[in-house]
């Protein structure tokens, strides 16, 4: 893939590019994160889900594919989160990444063990706030992105260069990246680093049925919708379950993703028309399934190809 790159975010996760596994509820387990860590990304096991003897499971697993360094999502309201912080002290974990919440509430513990901390943002005063509760790094999630997303509704676009010029630590950006062009509009606008968890969906290597795969590639620009949009909104692939939810109308919506949608969640059931499979715009840029390394080597290689267009048009050449 040749040279390795080096600023703030690769010398904090001690990894050779900055690009981070999104972590996803029951699929980005030790697996997923040892095989991005080993392609020169970041990998992280999502804890979400998981009891405190399958997490440590999960860990032991990623070190056995994998001696480079692996961050662990902890969302933060969640019931195993005190758990999942002390697996992660007591393995010897590097990074944790928290989400979903306030950092404020483990940051004294997390530090005092000597581990770094990144947080998950969707708007500057979150990210202020995270700022001064003491992490190290933010991930700015805009809109677009798969998954639960923030009720601001700031894309991307918009998101990094707010927070990236008001904040003195690095920021990530996450939401709609999938390719070099990605990767270098997000250093464009700030960013230190990207976070991707649609693309990731799409490779050989990730854990989820053959069908969730299909729908992705299968997907255009148009084929995501936002569900719970007044308690916590979820970016999904549009389907039969999806449409009928969206449909009953805000306040009843985020009363069947409440009840149903952890039983249908793609992870652990259902079919291309009932799973709920998060899912970001991305999707409508994705065309194939390929594997890890393939889609980080053409990410980092083909931004040789994008710098030298940005050059030739920003020196007056004519493309
Ligand atoms: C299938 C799926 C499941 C996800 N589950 C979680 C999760 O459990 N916790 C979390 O913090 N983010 C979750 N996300 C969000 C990702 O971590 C990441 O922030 C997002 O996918 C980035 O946007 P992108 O999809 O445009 O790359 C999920 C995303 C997807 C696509």
């Amino acid at each position: 893939m040749g040279n390795v790159w080096k600023n703030r975010i690769t010398d904090l996760l001690e990894c050779d590019y900055p690009i981070i596994l999104g972590p996803m509820r029951l699929i980005t387990l030790g697996s997923m994160a040892a095989c991005i860590s080993n392609a020169g990304g970041f990998g992280v096991i999502g804890a979400s889900g998981l009891s405190r003897e399958k997490l440590v499971e999960e860990i032991k697993l990623a070190r056995s594919l994998t001696n480079k360094p692996i961050g662990i999502n902890i969302p933060v309201y969640r019931s195993n989160a005190q758990d999942a912080v002390e697996v992660s002290i007591e393995m010897g974990i590097k990074t944790v990444y928290t989400s979903a919440g306030n950092p404020a509430r483990f940051i004294d513990k997390i530090k005092s063990a000597g581990l770094k901390v990144i947080h998950k943002v969707s708007s500057l005063e979150m990210a202020r706030k995270a700022e001064s509760a003491g992490v190290d790094a933010v991930v700015a999630m805009g809109y677009e992105a798969g998954g639960h997303i923030g009720r601001e509704g700031i894309t991307t676009f918009c998101l990094i260069p707010v927070i990236a010029q008001s904040l003195k630590i690095p920021v990530i950006a996450s939401g709609g990246i999938g390719d070099a062009n990605g990767l270098i509009a997000a250093l464009a606008l700030g960013a230190e680093g990207v976070e991707i968890g649609t693309r990731f969906v799409a490779t050989n290597e990730c854990p989820v049925p053959p069908f969730f795969k299909e729908s992705l590639c299968a997907a255009g620009l148009t084929s995501t919708v936002v569900l719970g949009k007044e308690a916590m909104p979820i970016r999904v692939l549009k389907n039969t379950i999806t449409e009928q939810a969206a449909g009953i109308g805000e306040a009843k919506t985020d009363q069947v993703m409440a009840q149903q949608g952890d039983v249908l969640y793609v992870a652990e059931g259902g079919n291309k028309h009932t799973a709920v499979m998060p899912c970001g715009q991305v999707a409508g840029l994705i065309n194939d399934v390929s594997s890890v390394n393939d889609v980080l080597s053409k990410m980092i290689n083909g931004t040789k190809s994008v710098l030298d267009v940005l050059n030739k048009t920003t020196s007056g050449g004519r493309l």
